[in-house]
């Protein structure tokens, strides 16, 4: 792996780099907990990079206009649970036009079974997702978004380690074919407790903007009342005692989770102090925990949303900084893989 100081865009702090797609009109918890309230701490020591993934939502056949909407919502999300784009770059990935190119110079490298044994692609085209096109080669604009910008990590939950994977699959197989500092092979940055929040009605399954129903996502943008009625209803199991075991708790353990991400009480902390006490209490302090980190967030993203030609002009600023790395990069790997430059005008 390349150190960062080899690389030609070498930042003073390493960099990092994650992003969402604006799927929805709110982020859930586990956008939160998995991702978000990570990369709000990562801006201290690191050169932060936070993106809106539109190009990507563009693989679910949505109204133009809903796709706008979200975008400034999600970019609003971002600045609402901390993000400083004054420190860290909020952009959208529409708007730095590099990363469509360098993915089709890593299509170029991608064996088209590889994209085939790709999970995500294999469970949605599974349950009915229309494949297209920019559905299977999903990853491969990710690997993209990721490598531009030389990222040493990218934080992410669970469900994205191997798109992770596969991006350092392709980060040393273009080093390799065209020169050891063509790339910079990041590594996951994924928290063991909070990467993976499930479903409230069907704590087996993660929880999911697509697959979870109404009652088993906590949308961030929920009103208290019906996030606190959401807990109370979430599913947990006969036995009574509240216990860390996701394997055979998995209800009660994802309530211990989100308890312990939002309060920032340690999990055995929490198994001590409900000794004895019943799921209601359990659920009574969730909903609390959950309230008042949501209602803040809220306002604060209401009013974000309510000057969008502000939100705009931070998202241009954002790309601006972003457009200075993907274009030293894109010289780099164009200069690597025998594309002519530009000269003699
Ligand atoms: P997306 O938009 O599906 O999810 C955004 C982030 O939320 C995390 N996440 C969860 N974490 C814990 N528990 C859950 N139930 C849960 N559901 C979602 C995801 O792991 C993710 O971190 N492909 C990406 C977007 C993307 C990207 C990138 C990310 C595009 N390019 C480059 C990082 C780097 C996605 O669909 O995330």
């Amino acid at each position: 792996m390349l150190a960062m100081s080899e690389t030609p865009t070498a930042p003073a702090r390493p960099r990092i780099l994650s992003g969402m797609q604006p799927t929805s009109d709110s982020l859930h918890i586990g956008n939160f907990i998995g991702a978000l309230n990570n990369w709000v701490p990562l801006q201290d020591e690191f050169d932060a990079y936070y993106f809106v993934a539109d190009l990507h939502a563009l693989t679910v056949p949505t109204d133009p206009e809903v796709i706008r909407r979200r975008s400034r919502i999600t970019a609003a999300q971002f600045i609402a649970a901390g993000i400083d784009p004054e420190r860290s770059a909020v952009f959208c990935q529409s708007h730095v036009q590099e990363h469509p190119e360098l993915m089709w110079i890593l299509a170029c490298q991608t064996a088209f079974g590889e994209m085939g044994r790709m999970t995500q692609f294999k469970d949605k085209t599974a349950k009915g997702q229309n494949a297209n096109v920019g559905l299977f080669i999903y990853p491969i604009l990710m690997a993209a978004d990721i490598l531009m910008y030389d990222a040493a990590y990218v934080p992410v939950g669970e469900d994205q380690r191997q798109h992770l994977e596969i991006t350092r699959d392709l980060a040393v197989r273009v080093n390799q074919r065209f020169g050891e500092n063509t790339l910079v092979v990041p590594e996951p940055y994924i928290l063991k407790e909070s990467a993976k929040i499930q479903d409230l009605q069907d704590p087996s399954m993660k929880m999911s903007k697509t697959n979870s129903t109404p009652k088993g996502l906590l949308e961030l943008m929920d009103e208290p009342g019906k996030l606190t009625k959401k807990i109370k209803s979430a599913v947990t199991d006969t036995d009574g005692e509240i216990r860390y075991d996701p394997e055979n708790k998995p209800g009660v353990s994802n309530l211990l989770v989100i308890h312990s991400a939002l309060s920032g009480t340690k999990i055995a902390d929490l198994e001590r102090r409900f000794v004895g006490e019943g799921y209601g209490a359990l659920k009574g302090e969730v909903a609390d925990v959950v309230t008042s980190t949501f209602t803040p967030f809220r306002e604060r993203m209401n009013e974000l949303l309510a000057d969008p030609a502000e939100l705009d002009r931070t998202l241009a600023k954002g790309a601006d900084r972003a457009r200075e790395i993907a274009v030293v990069t894109m010289d780099r790997v164009r200069n690597a893989v025998g594309l002519l430059p530009v000269t003699g005008l």
